[in-house]
Protein backbone atom coordinates (compact mmCIF):
# COMPACT_ATOMS: atom_id res chain seq x y z
CA UNK A 1 0.00 0.00 0.00
CA UNK A 2 1.62 3.41 -1.29
CA UNK A 3 2.46 6.06 1.90
CA UNK A 4 -0.20 8.65 2.55
CA UNK A 5 2.54 10.86 1.35
CA UNK A 6 2.72 9.29 -2.19
CA UNK A 7 -1.65 9.37 -2.11
CA UNK A 8 -1.22 13.12 -1.57
CA UNK A 9 1.37 13.33 -4.22
CA UNK A 10 -1.06 11.49 -6.94
CA UNK A 11 -3.94 13.92 -6.45
CA UNK A 12 -1.54 16.73 -7.34
CA UNK A 13 -2.83 15.59 -10.94
CA UNK A 14 -6.43 16.11 -10.27
CA UNK A 15 -7.84 19.78 -12.27
CA UNK A 16 -11.62 19.44 -12.02
CA UNK A 17 -13.12 22.04 -9.29
CA UNK A 18 -16.28 20.76 -8.45
CA UNK A 19 -17.66 17.38 -8.17
CA UNK A 20 -21.44 17.84 -9.81
CA UNK A 21 -22.14 14.48 -11.06
CA UNK A 22 -20.19 11.55 -12.92
CA UNK A 23 -21.60 12.96 -16.07
CA UNK A 24 -18.50 15.08 -15.98
CA UNK A 25 -16.09 12.79 -15.32
CA UNK A 26 -13.69 10.79 -17.69
CA UNK A 27 -12.96 7.44 -17.03
CA UNK A 28 -9.64 7.96 -16.17
CA UNK A 29 -10.93 10.71 -13.44
CA UNK A 30 -13.08 7.61 -12.33
CA UNK A 31 -10.25 5.15 -11.86
CA UNK A 32 -8.54 7.88 -10.17
CA UNK A 33 -10.77 8.36 -7.28
CA UNK A 34 -11.19 4.44 -6.90
CA UNK A 35 -7.54 4.09 -7.05
CA UNK A 36 -7.31 7.06 -4.18
CA UNK A 37 -9.85 5.70 -2.11
CA UNK A 38 -8.48 1.96 -2.14
CA UNK A 39 -4.81 2.79 -1.54
CA UNK A 40 -6.65 5.58 1.67
CA UNK A 41 -8.20 2.07 2.94
CA UNK A 42 -4.29 1.28 3.64
CA UNK A 43 -3.73 4.40 5.95
CA UNK A 44 -4.46 3.71 9.66
CA UNK A 45 -6.99 6.49 10.41
CA UNK A 46 -4.24 7.72 13.44
CA UNK A 47 -2.04 8.03 10.94
CA UNK A 48 -4.55 10.37 8.30
CA UNK A 49 -5.31 12.49 11.99
CA UNK A 50 -1.65 13.23 12.49
CA UNK A 51 -0.76 14.40 8.72
CA UNK A 52 -4.01 16.16 8.65
CA UNK A 53 -3.66 16.93 4.87
CA UNK A 54 -7.18 19.25 5.13
CA UNK A 55 -5.81 21.09 8.09
CA UNK A 56 -7.27 24.50 8.28
CA UNK A 57 -10.00 24.00 5.94
CA UNK A 58 -13.87 24.28 6.33
CA UNK A 59 -16.48 22.16 4.54
CA UNK A 60 -19.94 23.41 4.86
CA UNK A 61 -22.70 20.16 5.24
CA UNK A 62 -25.08 22.01 3.64
CA UNK A 63 -28.10 19.27 3.54
CA UNK A 64 -31.45 21.07 2.60
CA UNK A 65 -32.38 17.44 2.14
CA UNK A 66 -32.89 14.14 5.02
CA UNK A 67 -29.69 12.06 5.04
CA UNK A 68 -27.73 9.50 7.37
CA UNK A 69 -25.11 8.09 5.41
CA UNK A 70 -24.20 10.60 3.09
CA UNK A 71 -24.29 13.61 5.34
CA UNK A 72 -22.34 11.59 8.38
CA UNK A 73 -20.08 9.86 6.25
CA UNK A 74 -18.93 12.97 4.29
CA UNK A 75 -18.21 14.72 7.82
CA UNK A 76 -16.46 11.49 9.10
CA UNK A 77 -14.14 12.10 5.83
CA UNK A 78 -13.85 15.74 6.52
CA UNK A 79 -12.75 15.51 10.48
CA UNK A 80 -10.06 12.22 9.86
CA UNK A 81 -8.60 14.70 6.98
CA UNK A 82 -8.46 17.54 10.23
CA UNK A 83 -10.93 19.83 8.25
CA UNK A 84 -13.49 22.06 10.12
CA UNK A 85 -16.89 20.89 9.45
CA UNK A 86 -20.13 22.74 9.79
CA UNK A 87 -23.55 21.20 9.97
CA UNK A 88 -26.67 23.06 8.54
CA UNK A 89 -29.94 21.77 9.72
CA UNK A 90 -32.69 23.32 6.88
CA UNK A 91 -35.44 23.22 9.91
CA UNK A 92 -34.10 25.62 12.32
CA UNK A 93 -32.21 27.99 9.65
CA UNK A 94 -32.98 31.03 7.61
CA UNK A 95 -34.35 29.18 4.75
CA UNK A 96 -37.39 28.68 7.20
CA UNK A 97 -37.64 32.71 6.82
CA UNK A 98 -37.85 32.47 3.00
CA UNK A 99 -34.29 33.20 2.72
CA UNK A 100 -32.56 31.61 -1.26
CA UNK A 101 -30.51 29.03 -1.39
CA UNK A 102 -28.18 31.81 -3.40
CA UNK A 103 -28.58 33.79 -0.28
CA UNK A 104 -28.06 30.89 2.11
CA UNK A 105 -24.63 30.09 0.33
CA UNK A 106 -23.00 33.40 -0.37
CA UNK A 107 -23.90 34.04 3.47
CA UNK A 108 -21.75 30.95 4.55
CA UNK A 109 -19.07 31.43 1.93
CA UNK A 110 -18.51 35.16 3.44
CA UNK A 111 -18.04 33.19 6.69
CA UNK A 112 -15.04 31.39 5.00
CA UNK A 113 -16.16 27.59 3.74
CA UNK A 114 -13.47 26.25 1.55
CA UNK A 115 -15.92 22.97 0.43
CA UNK A 116 -19.68 23.30 -0.31
CA UNK A 117 -21.57 19.11 0.05
CA UNK A 118 -24.66 20.44 -0.95
CA UNK A 119 -27.80 17.50 -0.89
CA UNK A 120 -30.84 19.51 -2.39
CA UNK A 121 -34.50 18.39 -3.93
CA UNK A 122 -34.42 20.10 -6.83
CA UNK A 123 -32.09 18.76 -9.66
CA UNK A 124 -29.46 21.08 -10.47
CA UNK A 125 -28.95 22.87 -7.38
CA UNK A 126 -25.54 21.99 -7.38
CA UNK A 127 -24.67 23.60 -10.49
CA UNK A 128 -26.36 26.73 -9.58
CA UNK A 129 -24.42 27.00 -6.54
CA UNK A 130 -21.01 26.24 -8.17
CA UNK A 131 -21.55 29.33 -10.32
CA UNK A 132 -22.37 31.35 -6.79
CA UNK A 133 -18.98 30.97 -4.49
CA UNK A 134 -15.63 30.10 -4.93
CA UNK A 135 -15.21 27.36 -3.31
CA UNK A 136 -15.37 23.70 -4.48
CA UNK A 137 -18.85 22.44 -4.51
CA UNK A 138 -20.01 18.54 -4.50
CA UNK A 139 -22.90 17.14 -5.65
CA UNK A 140 -24.34 14.52 -2.61
CA UNK A 141 -27.86 14.33 -4.17
CA UNK A 142 -29.92 16.51 -6.59
CA UNK A 143 -33.40 15.59 -6.97
CA UNK A 144 -33.65 12.55 -9.66
CA UNK A 145 -30.15 13.91 -11.22
CA UNK A 146 -27.34 12.77 -9.35
CA UNK A 147 -25.63 11.40 -6.27
CA UNK A 148 -21.77 10.72 -7.79
CA UNK A 149 -20.19 9.85 -4.37
CA UNK A 150 -22.62 7.39 -4.20
CA UNK A 151 -21.97 5.31 -7.60
CA UNK A 152 -18.27 5.88 -6.62
CA UNK A 153 -18.55 3.88 -3.41
CA UNK A 154 -20.67 1.27 -5.12
CA UNK A 155 -17.55 1.22 -7.30
CA UNK A 156 -15.56 0.72 -5.24
CA UNK A 157 -17.47 -2.14 -3.03
CA UNK A 158 -18.25 -3.87 -6.82
CA UNK A 159 -14.44 -3.55 -7.01
CA UNK A 160 -13.56 -5.27 -3.59
CA UNK A 161 -16.47 -8.05 -3.78
CA UNK A 162 -15.92 -9.25 -7.73
CA UNK A 163 -12.30 -8.19 -8.41
CA UNK A 164 -13.14 -5.82 -11.73
CA UNK A 165 -14.62 -3.07 -12.08
CA UNK A 166 -14.95 -4.58 -16.24
CA UNK A 167 -16.57 -6.63 -18.00
CA UNK A 168 -19.70 -6.72 -15.88
CA UNK A 169 -23.30 -7.46 -15.96
CA UNK A 170 -25.32 -4.84 -13.43
CA UNK A 171 -28.68 -4.28 -13.37
CA UNK A 172 -30.56 -1.72 -11.30
CA UNK A 173 -34.18 -2.63 -10.36
CA UNK A 174 -37.05 -1.09 -9.42
CA UNK A 175 -37.99 2.80 -9.36
CA UNK A 176 -35.37 3.94 -11.83
CA UNK A 177 -37.66 6.99 -12.74
CA UNK A 178 -36.99 9.35 -8.98
CA UNK A 179 -33.33 7.48 -8.39
CA UNK A 180 -30.47 9.77 -8.60
CA UNK A 181 -28.39 6.42 -7.45
CA UNK A 182 -29.81 4.87 -10.86
CA UNK A 183 -28.34 7.77 -12.80
CA UNK A 184 -25.12 8.08 -11.28
CA UNK A 185 -24.52 4.35 -11.92
CA UNK A 186 -25.83 3.97 -14.91
CA UNK A 187 -23.53 7.16 -16.47
CA UNK A 188 -20.64 5.84 -14.56
CA UNK A 189 -21.03 1.82 -16.20
CA UNK A 190 -21.43 2.98 -19.35
CA UNK A 191 -17.88 5.10 -19.20
CA UNK A 192 -16.39 1.99 -17.94
CA UNK A 193 -18.25 -0.45 -20.59
CA UNK A 194 -20.49 -2.64 -18.57
CA UNK A 195 -23.65 -3.47 -19.55
CA UNK A 196 -26.33 -2.34 -17.53
CA UNK A 197 -30.23 -3.39 -17.53
CA UNK A 198 -32.74 -1.55 -15.87
CA UNK A 199 -35.82 -3.58 -14.27
CA UNK A 200 -39.19 -2.16 -13.18
CA UNK A 201 -42.49 -1.41 -14.10
CA UNK A 202 -43.05 0.63 -17.31
CA UNK A 203 -44.57 3.63 -15.33
CA UNK A 204 -41.13 4.09 -13.26
CA UNK A 205 -38.56 3.57 -16.09
CA UNK A 206 -38.06 6.70 -17.90
CA UNK A 207 -37.89 6.70 -21.68
CA UNK A 208 -33.88 7.49 -23.21
CA UNK A 209 -31.76 5.73 -20.57
CA UNK A 210 -28.71 4.04 -22.67
CA UNK A 211 -29.62 0.65 -20.85
CA UNK A 212 -31.47 -2.75 -22.23
CA UNK A 213 -35.04 -2.16 -20.46
CA UNK A 214 -36.62 -5.16 -18.80
CA UNK A 215 -40.04 -5.59 -16.49
CA UNK A 216 -39.32 -9.09 -16.22
CA UNK A 217 -37.15 -9.58 -13.16
CA UNK A 218 -37.18 -13.14 -12.76
CA UNK A 219 -36.10 -13.40 -16.64
CA UNK A 220 -32.74 -11.12 -16.33
CA UNK A 221 -31.92 -12.12 -12.42
CA UNK A 222 -29.79 -15.62 -12.97
CA UNK A 223 -27.25 -13.95 -15.75
CA UNK A 224 -26.27 -10.89 -13.29
CA UNK A 225 -23.01 -9.98 -11.32
CA UNK A 226 -24.55 -7.21 -9.50
CA UNK A 227 -28.14 -7.00 -8.36
CA UNK A 228 -28.80 -3.18 -6.75
CA UNK A 229 -32.01 -3.11 -5.60
CA UNK A 230 -33.54 0.48 -5.54
CA UNK A 231 -35.47 2.48 -2.94
CA UNK A 232 -39.13 2.83 -3.82
CA UNK A 233 -39.44 6.14 -3.27
CA UNK A 234 -42.58 6.73 -1.63
CA UNK A 235 -42.57 10.18 -1.33
CA UNK A 236 -42.02 10.99 -4.92
CA UNK A 237 -44.52 9.10 -6.22
CA UNK A 238 -47.57 10.85 -8.23
CA UNK A 239 -50.61 9.15 -8.40
CA UNK A 240 -50.90 6.36 -11.01
CA UNK A 241 -47.71 5.21 -10.95
CA UNK A 242 -48.30 2.26 -9.29
CA UNK A 243 -51.26 0.19 -9.55
CA UNK A 244 -49.93 -1.00 -4.89
CA UNK A 245 -47.33 -1.72 -3.42
CA UNK A 246 -48.12 -4.69 -2.64
CA UNK A 247 -47.31 -5.56 -6.45
CA UNK A 248 -45.12 -3.71 -7.28
CA UNK A 249 -43.02 -5.61 -4.44
CA UNK A 250 -44.45 -9.20 -5.98
CA UNK A 251 -43.14 -8.04 -9.26
CA UNK A 252 -40.35 -6.44 -8.67
CA UNK A 253 -38.70 -7.13 -5.14
CA UNK A 254 -36.24 -9.00 -3.92
CA UNK A 255 -37.09 -12.21 -2.11
CA UNK A 256 -35.75 -14.71 -0.02
CA UNK A 257 -37.01 -17.28 -3.48
CA UNK A 258 -34.88 -14.32 -5.86
CA UNK A 259 -32.07 -14.39 -4.12
CA UNK A 260 -31.79 -18.43 -4.24
CA UNK A 261 -31.81 -17.55 -8.24
CA UNK A 262 -28.61 -15.42 -8.23
CA UNK A 263 -25.31 -15.98 -9.71
CA UNK A 264 -22.67 -17.66 -7.20
CA UNK A 265 -20.64 -15.06 -7.03
CA UNK A 266 -23.34 -12.24 -7.80
CA UNK A 267 -23.58 -9.33 -5.14
CA UNK A 268 -26.59 -7.85 -4.23
CA UNK A 269 -26.79 -4.25 -3.56
CA UNK A 270 -29.22 -1.32 -1.82
CA UNK A 271 -27.79 2.16 -1.78
CA UNK A 272 -30.28 2.68 1.54
CA UNK A 273 -32.19 3.88 3.34
CA UNK A 274 -33.89 0.47 2.79
CA UNK A 275 -37.90 -0.28 2.71
CA UNK A 276 -37.46 -3.68 3.98
CA UNK A 277 -40.59 -5.58 2.51
CA UNK A 278 -41.48 -3.93 0.00
CA UNK A 279 -38.09 -3.49 -2.57
CA UNK A 280 -35.75 -6.15 -0.77
CA UNK A 281 -37.16 -8.79 2.11
CA UNK A 282 -35.33 -8.93 5.42
CA UNK A 283 -33.76 -12.24 4.75
CA UNK A 284 -32.31 -11.03 1.17
CA UNK A 285 -31.04 -7.65 3.20
CA UNK A 286 -29.24 -9.76 5.66
CA UNK A 287 -27.97 -12.40 3.41
CA UNK A 288 -24.47 -13.60 2.88
CA UNK A 289 -24.93 -12.55 -0.81
CA UNK A 290 -26.03 -8.46 0.45
CA UNK A 291 -22.76 -5.88 0.42
CA UNK A 292 -25.30 -3.23 1.65
CA UNK A 293 -23.00 -2.00 5.07
CA UNK A 294 -19.68 -2.92 2.95
CA UNK A 295 -21.40 0.04 1.02
CA UNK A 296 -21.65 2.39 3.72
CA UNK A 297 -18.12 1.97 4.62
CA UNK A 298 -17.00 2.65 1.46
CA UNK A 299 -18.55 6.00 1.34
CA UNK A 300 -16.26 7.54 4.21
CA UNK A 301 -12.72 6.60 1.83
CA UNK A 302 -14.80 7.55 -1.40
CA UNK A 303 -15.68 11.08 0.06
CA UNK A 304 -11.60 11.61 1.71
CA UNK A 305 -10.43 10.53 -1.66
CA UNK A 306 -12.76 13.33 -3.71
CA UNK A 307 -12.08 16.17 -0.78
CA UNK A 308 -8.66 15.41 -1.68
CA UNK A 309 -8.13 15.29 -4.86
CA UNK A 310 -10.94 18.59 -5.02
CA UNK A 311 -8.70 20.89 -2.49
CA UNK A 312 -5.45 20.43 -5.60
CA UNK A 313 -8.08 22.60 -7.59
CA UNK A 314 -8.22 24.78 -4.39
CA UNK A 315 -4.97 26.09 -4.43
N1 LIG B 1 -27.59 6.41 0.04
C1 LIG B 1 -27.84 7.59 0.59
O1 LIG B 1 -27.69 8.65 -0.05
O2 LIG B 1 -28.28 7.54 1.88
P1 LIG B 1 -28.67 8.79 2.76
O3 LIG B 1 -29.92 9.39 2.15
O4 LIG B 1 -28.90 8.25 4.14
O5 LIG B 1 -27.54 9.79 2.71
Amino acid sequence: MPALSKILQQCRKWNSRHLLGIKDLSKSQIEQILRIALDLKGVPVDQLRKAAPLKGRRIFNFFVESSTRTKISFGIAARQLGAEVLDFSPGTSSLNKGESLKDTAKTIESMGVDFAVIRHPSSGAPEFLSRQIHGAVINAGDGASEHPTQALLDLLTIREATGRINRLKIALIGDIAHSRVARSNIWLHQKLGNEVTVCGPATLIPAGLPVTVSHDLDAILEKQDVVMMLRLQKERQEAGLLPSIREFSMLFGMTRERLDRLGKNAILMHPGPMNRGVEIAAEAADSHSAVILDQVGNGVVVRMAVLLLLKEALR
